[in-house]
């Protein structure tokens, strides 16, 4: 089944990007690119350095340079003003192809018509424009991933907010408004499940470019340690992918209808989970196999 990743690169994109484009039996078909932790040009860039480092032939469809309705906000305390931790990784001579990435999911979507992917690893601001531009896009997708959402309203951006949602909670209400069965890897998720130090350090201590890449790119983490003193590495984008990649790796969800708060007041972006509605959207995966989900990452980058 084609797949297509749509991303706001991003350290946890890039490591999630880098375990699609490492599984032998995943057929990416295309990265669309949103503005989310850095600007839309940023983002291209750092799809890009990661698609060199496995020379992979993958397109890149560049999309939204801003939310459907509110200001921008971004992410750059937590992945570096580059997005890729600011330490010299972030830089490419590919170019996005021309078409845009809400019309490529659109086209991909009917030319696999019903068998499609998605796994959405930013900000739906992409994803919602392509259900406005083709309305019947849902039905020709078999799979959709999210990483967003905080089901228990323990939020990363605002107090109940998610930071995938809070940078565009219309799209992200759009895209739960529409489409029916969504798996979703939320914030809670990775926070009570987080790679241990010792573990990133072991893969970063490798000698291939892709090790070292990992390295560098991975050094902010230190920042993350002393601001948020975490007791390790939260990673929801590669859970994300991981979920996609081998459903094995869900060991606890529930199925619920999410509905996105999109007023202006504190529940701006919050997640509200109904499990007892009668027309649940999405399947929440509560607990993950955690040591399943590392080992591929250490696979994808060593
Ligand atoms: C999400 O926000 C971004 O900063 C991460 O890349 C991830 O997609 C987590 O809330
Ligand atoms: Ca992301």
């Amino acid at each position: 089944m084609p797949w297509v990743i749509d991303t706001d690169a991003g350290v946890d994109d890039a490591i999630g990007l880098m375990m699609a484009l490492a599984s032998t039996n995943f057929d990416l078909a295309a990265i669309t690119t949103v503005n989310g932790n850095v600007p839309l040009e940023r983002v291209n860039v750092n799809v890009g350095a990661v698609l060199d480092l496995v020379g992979a032939p993958i397109p890149i469809y560049a999309g939204c340079d801003r939310p459907m309705v509110q200001p921008v906000v971004r992410a750059e305390d937590f992945h570096g003003a580059d997005g890729l931790g600011d330490a010299g990784l972030s830089r490419t001579t590919r170019t996005p192809h021309p078409q845009h990435a809400a019309l490529a999911i659109s086209a991909l979507a009917r030319q696999h018509a019903g068998n499609l992917g998605i796994i959405a690893l930013g900000p739906l601001t992409n994803l919602a424009l392509a259900c406005n531009l083709d309305p019947d896009l849902p039905m020709r997708c078999s799979q959709v991933v999210v990483m967003g959402c905080a089901w228990q309203a323990r939020g990363n951006q605002t107090p109940v907010a998610e930071f995938n949602v809070a940078a565009d909670p219309e799209s992200a209400r759009v895209v739960f408004d529409r489409f029916e069965r969504i798996t979703v890897l939320p914030w809670e998720t990775a926070l009570d499940q987080m790679m241990p130090f010792e573990q990133l350090a072991q893969i970063a201590s490798g000698s291939s470019p892709r090790a070292q890449f990992f390295a560098a790119m991975t050094r902010i983490v230190q920042v993350w340690r002393q601001r948020f003193h975490l007791p390790g590495v939260p990673l929801p984008d590669p859970l994300a992918v991981a979920v996609a990649l081998d459903e094995r790796v869900i060991t606890e969800s529930i199925h619920a209808r999410v509905h996105i708060d999109t007023s202006q007041g504190i529940g701006r972006g919050l997640s509200a989970i109904d499990p007892r509605h009668p027309s649940p959207n999405a399947r929440i995966v509560t607990r993950v196999d955690a040591e399943r989900a590392w080992a591929m990452i250490a696979s994808a980058w060593a």
